[in-house]
């Protein structure tokens, strides 16, 4: 199959680069573009999918005891949720699994979340002009939230205390292959590249490469197969959270637009 998309497309296309690890993002990689942060496994696709049960918006933390304290004082509405190891940390309403959000019992709270790398990333991509977060459950919406945006492209990897996260590089590589089906896109080099390949490879499989990977056995060992069969659901979701800052959150863009 062919990358190649036509000069009249190319003349217009949005440039994409990719951070495989946060340690690898220099301000220059995001001053004045789009920038899509992707812990596949599974923080950014527990937001979106917090997002699409009707939550209002999701606080991030650098750690349990900064969301915990921030929840506490908000007061009754607030939904601390999150992970410490993969499982919830004492005194959270939940964890960090994506099929857990309800929209009968979450509907319109506001979540105040910590996650090891997650919201790490999050929090680190806070001065690009825009942040998305992404997922392969959202990665077809991503896209062409992109597109409407029309600035160049970072996708961040949100990776594995500091190391590479394959699921993560998959979920880029699925934004980069919507934006080439849509024409919208050329890679700005090899990481690009390889990312794309990299979702082309694991497409017919994606869970069964997800579950192949460190996160992917982390949580198997935690039993939590099925937050595994949850965010390997390529394009379940057309939610696209949006990051705001002061104080940083994500909310959905119907909403945000208000
Ligand atoms: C993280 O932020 O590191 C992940 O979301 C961990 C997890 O699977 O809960």
């Amino acid at each position: 199959m062919s990358n190649a998309i036509s000069e009249a497309d190319a003349r217009c296309a949005l440039w994409v680069d990719v951070i495989f690890r946060p340690s690898e993002l220099t301000t220059d990689r995001i001053l004045e573009k789009s920038v899509v942060v992707f812990d596949v496994l599974r923080a950014t696709t527990s937001i979106t999918a917090a997002l699409a049960a009707g939550v209002s918006e999701i606080r991030v933390f650098k750690d349990p005891q900064s969301a915990a304290e921030a929840g506490r004082s908000f007061g009754k509405a607030a939904l601390l949720c999150g992970e410490i190891t993969c499982l919830r940390p004492p005194g959270f309403e939940l964890g960090n699994s994506p099929g857990d959000f309800k929209r009968e019992l979450h509907a319109d709270r506001i979540a105040f979340l910590s996650t090891t790398n997650g919201t790490k990333a999050i929090i680190a991509a806070r001065e690009a002009a825009a942040v998305l977060i992404g997922a392969l459950v959202n990665a077809t919406a991503i896209a062409q939230e992109l597109i409407s945006i029309g600035r160049n492209v970072t996708l961040l990897c949100a990776g594995t205390q500091g190391n590479y996260s394959m699921e993560d590089a998959i979920g880029a590589g699925a934004v980069i292959d919507a934006l080439f089906a849509k024409g919208a896109a050329t890679p700005t080099g090899d990481a690009a590249r390889m990312a794309h390949r990299l979702f082309q490879s694991a497409q017919s499989n994606l869970r069964e490469t997800l579950s192949d990977t460190t996160s992917g056995e982390n949580l198997r060992a935690a039993h939590l197969e099925t937050d595994i069969e949850f965010c390997a659901e390529l394009d379940s979701i057309s939610v696209v959270g949006i990051v705001r800052d002061n104080p940083l959150r994500i909310l959905n863009p119907a909403i945000a637009a208000k």
